[in-house]
């Protein structure tokens, strides 16, 4: 069996997972169905990014040791990819003790090589996109992401990315599925072509990363780090059993992206591993985003879509169908309410679910549930014959579609077959040949063809809505679980006789527009409430403020609190747990201020409190409301705000 390796990028530890992020591990798993029904043994690896200064700062600000956030946000992640059925094969995290040996690895090969040596940078850095500036916008700022970049100055080890222009530009020429899609390809070799400056891979400036072997103080730098984890998640850099695999598995067959992190995969990647002498993966893909109303969704700009709320509304097929069917893959694409539940209602409650509660119901009326074989002598029509070829061809479009990952038009060819079945009946009016004794051949032929159109729709759609036509290869009572069948024997003409149909239920319930819209953003902006202290949720940095109104200000109650009794929370050295009166109750809060006051400091002093946030567990204790401090210093050290002269409990700070 062919091996497929198939990755996504691995994502950030700052913010919580969103809809962006969502979208690439929901193509990538359909990939990872789809190949695997094309016959391939597929390997599908997700992630998270953990280290970096944004990442120590949001701890920071969160009031937790680096690990234990990174902890955290990983474990956000893989509770969502679990609940919205993402079946990736592997998750790495960039702070497991495998990855620290893979990155030290390919950084002696690489020195190895000769591509290694110590410079001095001085120069700007974006703190948030983990990148030196070295081509600011004309206002001096990020051309990433907009944001003033700060100037620093330091000792690094630099990676000689130069001495790889030539070698690239010709790896590029001569494979040009390297990078796909095609627009993304003559930028990089624009890019290139301009000339490659050596790039820096240590940092001397914090210290939650890699260390490099033998420098002390020294780190790695973020993509540096980052990149490596698609070879260490498959065994470079493990001594045993897991390092032989790397052997099977490398290259990686195809790596997923968003447009944004095009040059760190397709120039400074492939130069890494031409330096460490390691094959090139065969295909990076680098997508559009999701925009919201002309912008890309980002935390920075608050225009954040999760997919919580979209699964809980709209189900997880009907999501995954909205995406793939929307975007064409590699183009930008706005994403809104009104458009998925529109998309939703008409496609899958109309257009298929209805087809097939329809179907079902006429083979249960007319054949007491036996899907009917049309006999030797049943007359057959042109339009039975149409609906046959129309099959065959979406089953063949479908595949050429999805083998160059143009999803959208792959189900265009799907739904090509559904209008057709649709029209078919139509025609055929089997309702009114089952009024005629003498017409049973003719509808059995009729209902046969249409199961046989359903069942042939609904294996192609499976790695798109694997849940949904799950339950539908149920009712049309096929033994073959579709994710083990093989789309390559998919033809016309294979639907078993005799058949018993399961349960007709309706798999795809029409929503009541308004309604649903409704749901979608009250549920929205319930997730995106402000969080408790000490959590990752609170944890908005510096470099991701926007600006609020004074409404939205006045929606922060504040008042006086005075701490009754405070204690450490066991197994946490940062957290204590306080009993604070507020005027009008004493609330329980819990904040990370634990290495900076000890409890009995606290008792009987006058602290602010802000009082209407969510309650949340921080630890499993019970928080009710968050103590306002100082940040200070490099450590972040918590100075508790308090008054200059006597103030009551409970008086609101406005
Ligand atoms: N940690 C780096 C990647 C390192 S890979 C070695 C990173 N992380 S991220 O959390 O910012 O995730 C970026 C990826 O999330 C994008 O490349 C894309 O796959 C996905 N998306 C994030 N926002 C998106 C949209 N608005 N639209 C579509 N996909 C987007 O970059």
């Amino acid at each position: 069996m062919p091996k497929f390796y198939l990755t996504t990028p691995i994502y950030y530890v700052n913010a919580r997972p969103h809809l962006g992020h969502t979208y690439t591990t929901i193509v990538a798993d359909t990939i990872a169905r789809y190949k695997r029904m094309r016959g391939y043994d597929v390997l599908f690896l997700t992630g998270t990014d953990e280290h970096g200064e944004t990442v120590a700062r949001s701890a920071r600000r969160a009031g937790l040791e680096p690990q234990a956030f990174v902890d955290d946000v990983a474990a956000a992640y893989q509770r969502l990819w679990k609940t919205l059925g993402l079946d990736y094969d592997r998750f790495i995290r960039t702070t497991e003790p495998r990855h620290a040996a893979a990155v030290a690895k390919i950084f002696q090969a690489a020195k190895k090589g000769g591509y290694i040596y110590k410079g001095k940078y001085r120069g700007l850095y974006c703190v948030p996109c983990e990148l030196y500036v070295t081509d600011p916008t004309p206002e001096g700022n990020c051309p990433t992401c907009g944001r003033p970049p700060e100037r620093v100055e330091e000792e690094n080890l630099f990676f000689k990315l130069s001495a790889f222009e030539q070698k690239l530009l010709a790896h590029y020429e001569k494979h040009p599925e390297f990078i796909q899609p095609e627009s993304r390809r003559n930028e990089v070799i624009s890019f290139v072509r301009g000339g490659l400056r050596d790039l820096s891979i240590t940092r001397t400036r914090f210290s939650w990363g890699i260390p490099v072997p033998n420098e002390e103080g020294h780190v790695f730098y973020v993509w540096f780090d980052a990149l490596t984890n698609y070879l260490t998640a498959v065994g470079y850099g493990a001594t045993g059993p897991a390092a032989s695999e790397f052997e099977r598995l490398w290259p990686a067959d195809l790596q997923l992206i968003g447009k944004e992190i095009v040059r760190q995969h397709c120039v400074y990647w492939p130069a890494f591993l031409l330096a460490a002498k390691l094959p090139l993966p065969k295909t990076i893909y680098a997508h559009g985003w999701w925009m919201m109303e002309q912008e890309k969704m980002s935390k920075s700009r608050g225009n954040i879509v999760r997919a919580e709320p979209l699964e809980r509304v709209v189900g997880i097929d009907a999501l995954r169908y909205f995406l793939l069917r929307e975007m064409v893959f590699g183009q930008d694409a706005t994403f809104g309410y009104d458009a998925l539940v529109t998309r939703t209602n008409s496609d899958l409650a109309n257009d298929y679910g209805n087809l097939v509660s329809r179907v079902l119901t006429m083979v249960e009326r007319y054949f007491k549930g036996q899907v009917p074989y049309p006999s030797s002598g049943a007359d057959r029509t042109a339009a039975d014959q149409e609906v046959a070829e129309v099959a065959e061809k979406a089953i063949t479009a479908f595949q050429q579609c999805f083998d160059s990952y143009d999803f959208s038009r792959g189900l265009e060819a799907v739904w090509s077959l559904v209008g057709a079945v649709n029209k078919y009946l139509v025609e055929t009016e089997p309702w009114v040949l089952a009024e005629d004794e003498a017409k049973r051949a003719r509808l059995a032929t009729v209902l046969w063809t249409a199961v046989e159109g359903l069942r042939i729709a609904t294996a192609l759609l499976h790695p798109v809505m694997p849940t949904v036509t799950e339950r539908v290869r149920l009712q049309l009572g096929l033994e073959a679980e579709l994710g083990s069948s093989r789309l390559d024997d998919l033809s016309w003409g294979q639907m078993p006789t005799s058949a018993r149909i399961g349960t007709i239920e309706p798999v795809f319930p029409r929503l009541e527009k308004d309604a649903a819209i409704e749901q979608l953003r009250r549920l929205e902006e319930e997730m995106s409430a402000p969080a408790a202290p000490g959590t990752q949720g609170g944890a908005v940095s510096a470099e991701e403020r926007t600006w609020i109104s004074i409404d939205d200000f006045a929606k922060v109650e504040m008042r006086v609190g005075e701490v009754r009794a405070a204690e450490r929370v066991a197994g946490a050295n940062k957290l204590l747990k306080m009993m604070v009166d507020v005027g009008d109750e004493v609330r329980q809060i819990v904040a990370g201020i634990a290495e900076a006051y000890a409890p009995e400091q606290l008792v009987g002093k006058k602290v602010v409190i802000v009082t209407n946030l969510q309650p949340r567990k921080i630890r499993g204790v019970e928080s009710n409301g968050m103590i306002v401090a100082a940040s200070v210093g490099e450590q972040g050290r918590p100075v508790l705000a308090t008054f200059a002269e006597d103030v009551p409990v409970g008086a609101r700070l406005k």
